[in-house]
């Protein structure tokens, strides 16, 4: 089923609420639709193009003018099994949190610790959704999309995807050129859990026994009260990136802060927590009208009615600039400013 709308507001396409039109809107469930579509429709092809799942990590600071295209393609299904592993395909428009509870119901592990995290399966390739020790990208077998460029359907295999910290080749490389319609994972029959992550470990024994559904819920727990509902307070998760640097600069922030959380990254380097910036700089629970910091993570810029994407992304440079004086740490954003 399509649908093609003119002049259309991507309210309800985007998390953070913002009142903004697209000129030209167009989803589709089946991917022969697609290729119909761009072939057939003269007057888009010149358009900007630009894809959008549930709209959980983007922030429009004005009108759309192009072509905002939605791959809302269902299903999930089991492709191959071997004794160990088994490949479960899930489509674009798939919701990411029903593809985890599908993977956890039936005992494949490799996704638990990505439970409740807003947004599609097409979405979690494009930033390689991370959490609690796991990232998406280490499961992802395949992507399969259309290329625009090309005018076809392609695959990206796993190592082709360029997986990095909340970053891939289709937010580089492919930006706005490849529609994702469906990913492949790799999930495990006999999972190793992940619970390096202390708190997780610790709300999974108060709950009983270490398995998949445990997990899950500890971690739906812990995100929940942690984060904001996306169905109530406008947000897009984490603005910014945990930012990467050089080890002297953390020891000498720790010189004056002796409890700054220091994590190891690669290349010697040291991966600070811009939600701990972030609260220090002061602004955990900062509210100015509609526009504010979440009172329970520092790293959520929230909008808590009609606040607008330049309000948003006006407080995101504030807040730059402040945790740059205190701390001399450039943060880069995570979400996608458009
Ligand atoms: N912290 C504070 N104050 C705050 C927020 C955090 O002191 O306001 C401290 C915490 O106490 C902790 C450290 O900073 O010591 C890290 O905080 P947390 O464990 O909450 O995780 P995070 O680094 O802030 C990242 C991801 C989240 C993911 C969590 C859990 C990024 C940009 N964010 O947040 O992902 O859920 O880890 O793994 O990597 C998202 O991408 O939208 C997202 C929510």
């Amino acid at each position: 089923m399509i649908r093609f709308l003119e002049n259309y507001s991507l309210q309800s396409h985007n998390s953070f609420g913002i009142n903004v039109n697209t000129k030209y809107f167009f989803e589709f469930t089946e991917l022969e639709e697609l290729d119909i579509f761009l072939k057939s429709n003269k007057t888009v092809q010149d358009e900007k193009i630009l894809m959008i799942g549930e709209g959980s990590n983007i922030l429009f600071l004005t009108n759309f003018d192009g072509l905002v295209i939605h791959a809302n393609i269902p299903g999930i299904e089991i492709v191959h099994e071997d004794r160990q592993n088994i490949w479960v395909e899930a489509g674009a428009g798939e919701n990411w949190d029903e593809l985890v509870t599908y993977c956890v119901d039936f005992q494949f592990g490799g996704v638990e610790n990505l439970a409740f995290i807003p947004g599609t399966v097409g979405a979690a390739p494009v930033q390689n959704i991370g959490a609690y020790g796991q990232e998406a990208g280490s499961v992802i077998e395949k992507v399969k999309g259309y290329d625009l460029d090309k005018q076809q359907f392609m695959e990206y295999s796993k190592k082709e995807c360029q997986f990095s910290y909340r970053n891939s080749i289709f937010k580089s490389k492919l930006k706005n050129r490849f529609i994702i319609l469906s990913v492949i994972f790799k999930l495990d029959k006999f999972a190793e859990f992940n619970l390096e992550y202390k708190k997780l470990e610790q709300k999974v024994l108060e709950l009983g026994e270490i398995n998949l559904q445990n997990i899950k819920k500890a971690v739906t727990d812990i995100r929940s009260a942690k984060l904001p509902d996306v169905n109530e307070i406008g947000s897009a998760g984490s603005f910014f990136k945990n930012p990467v640097v050089d080890s002297d600069v953390a020891r000498k922030i720790e010189t004056k802060f002796k409890e700054i959380p220091i994590f190891e990254a690669d290349n010697g380097k040291v991966k600070l927590a811009a939600g701990w910036l972030i609260d220090k700089a002061g602004w955990k629970g900062f509210r100015e009208g509609d526009l504010g910091v979440h009172k329970q993570q520092a790293l959520v810029i929230v909008n808590y009615g009609n606040a607008t994407g330049m309000d948003i992304y006006n407080l995101s440079e504030r807040i730059r600039q402040s945790v740059f004086e205190k701390f001399g740490v450039e943060l880069e954003r995570e979400v996608n400013c458009i």
